[in-house]
C-alpha cells in the first residue's frame, strides 16, 4: 500500500511513519516544511520525503494523491494561542488548504483518513462525548478560539456529505489530547504557544512559573501517542472495511485529569527525575486569568471526556497507557532530548 502523509514531520505524522515502516511493507510518501522529527525514518528505502509547503507544492501533492492509495492530510495549526493570534492563518491552512486536498481525494477516488478533533465538541455539556449524538457547542464570533473547531467541523460535514453521495471513502478521527515525545517544541513553549503538557515541561526546564489558566480546574483526557497510533494502524489496515464511513473518538477516558493535577504530577516527576533531583530551584505553580494568558478571544472547555464505544466495537481498540506512564515517558523524552541537544536547538514546527 502507498500512504501519503502531508505534515509527516508533525507529532502524529512522525510517529505514524515510524510504525508503518516497522510493521508493514507499505511505502510512505511524506511532505513537510522540515524533517527534524524524522531522524529514525529519513533514509529508509520505503520512506519518500520531500521538503515542501502544502500551500505551494500543489502539483507534487496532486500527483501523489493520484499515485497513493490512502491520504492523511495532517497539516494544521493546532495550538489554541494561535487560534486567537492568527485566526485567518488557521482558516487558510486548516480549512482552505485541506478542502483542496479533500476535493482531490474525491476527484481521484482515493481513501482519506481525516484528522477531525476533540475540539469540535467545544463546550458540549455531555458527561462523555459521543460521535453520533453529542451536540457541538461553540461560543460567540469574537471568541476566535472557536475558528479551529469551526473549520474542522465544516470539513467533517463536507467529508460526510461526499461520503453520503458515495464519492468519498473516508474515516474521521478525533484525537483527544494526544501526548508523547515530539509533541510540540520547547522553544515554541517559551512564547506560550504550545499545548499544555509541553508548556508545563518547558516551564520546568527553563525554571519559569507553571501557569494554571483560571485556576486549572478544567480537565482533559490525555492519551499516549502509541495508543493513538495503534488505532490509526487499525484504521489504515481497515480489515472488513471496519473504519469506512465512520467517526472515531480516539482518547483515553481513564486518563481524565484536571490541569491543576497535571501540573502537580509533572512537577513531582521532574523533582524526582534522575537528571533534576539535585536541582536547587524548581518552578512555582501560579494562577493567571485566561484574558491575560491567551487574550480576549479565548474561551475554555471545562470537561472533555470521550466515549470510545465506537472504536472499541468496530476497531477492537482500547487505550492501554496510564496517565502516569504517559507523562513519565513524555517528560523523559523531552529531558533526554534537551540534555543531548544543547548545541543544536530544535527548529520550530
Ligand atoms: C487542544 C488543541 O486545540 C488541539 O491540539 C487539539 O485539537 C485538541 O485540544 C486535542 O489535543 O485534543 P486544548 O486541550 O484546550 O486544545 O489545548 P491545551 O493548550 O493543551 O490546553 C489544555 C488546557 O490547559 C486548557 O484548559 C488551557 O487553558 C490550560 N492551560 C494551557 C494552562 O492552564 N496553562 C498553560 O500553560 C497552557
Amino acid at each position: 500500500m502507498k500512504v501519503l502523509i502531508l505534515g509527516v514531520n508533525g507529532f502524529i505524522g512522525s510517529h505514524l511513519s515510524t510504525r508503518i515502516l516497522a510493521e508493514t511493507d507499505w511505502n510512505v510518501y511524506g511532505m513537510d516544511l522540515t524533517d527534524h522529527k524524522l531522524k529514525g525514518v529519513i533514509g529508509h528505502e520505503r520512506f519518500h520525503f520531500i521538503e515542501g509547503d502544502i500551500a505551494i507544492n500543489k502539483e507534487w501533492i496532486e500527483y501523489h494523491i493520484k499515485k497513493c492509495d490512502v491520504v492523511l492530510p495532517l497539516v494544521a495549526i493546532a495550538t489554541p494561542k494561535t487560534y486567537i493570534e492568527n485566526p485567518l492563518g488557521v482558516f487558510e491552512l486548516d480549512f482552505e488548504e485541506n478542502l483542496r486536498i479533500i476535493k482531490q481525494c474525491v476527484r481521484y477516488n482515493k481513501r482519506i483518513i481525516f484528522p477531525s478533533t476533540s475540539e469540535v465538541y467545544g463546550m458540549c455539556t455531555s458527561e462523555s462525548f459521543d460521535e453520533y449524538s453529542s451536540h457541538l457547542v461553540l461560543g460567540p464570533i469574537p471568541k476566535q478560539r472557536w475558528i479551529y473547531s469551526c473549520s474542522k467541523q465544516l470539513l467533517d460535514r463536507v467529508i460526510w456529505a461526499y461520503g453520503q453521495n458515495g464519492v468519498l471513502d473516508f474515516t474521521l478521527i478525533r484525537p483527544f489530547n494526544w501526548i508523547g515525545p515530539r509533541l510540540d517544541s520547547l522553544e515554541t513553549a517559551k512564547e506560550g504557544s504550545s499545548r499544555v503538557v509541553t508548556q508545563f515541561i518547558a516551564a520546568l526546564v527553563f525554571q519559569q512559573p507553571i501557569v494554571l489558566v483560571d485556576g486549572g480546574t478544567q480537565s482533559r483526557s490525555f492519551t499516549y501517542i502509541d495508543d493513538g497510533i495503534d488505532a490509526l494502524m487499525k484504521i489504515l489496515k481497515n480489515e472488513g472495511s471496519m473504519a469506512t464511513g465512520q467517526i472515531f473518538n480516539l482518547g483515553n477516558p481513564k486518563n481524565n485529569c484536571t490541569i491543576k493535577d497535571l501540573a502537580a504530577k509533572l512537577l513531582d516527576m521532574y523533582k524526582h527525575h534522575p537528571l533534576h533531583r539535585n536541582d536547587t530551584k524548581y518552578s512555582e505553580i501560579i494562577i493567571q486569568d485566561a484574558d491575560t494568558f491567551y487574550g480576549k478571544g479565548y474561551q475554555d472547555i471545562y470537561t472533555r471526556v470521550p466515549s470510545i464505544e465506537n472504536a472499541r466495537e468496530r476497531l477492537r481498540w482500547e487505550p492501554k497507557i496510564s496517565l502516569e506512564d504517559a507523562l513519565r515517558m513524555t517528560l523523559d523524552s523531552f529531558l533526554i532530548e534537551k540534555s543531548s541537544d544543547h548545541a543544536s536547538p530544535c527548529p520550530e514546527d
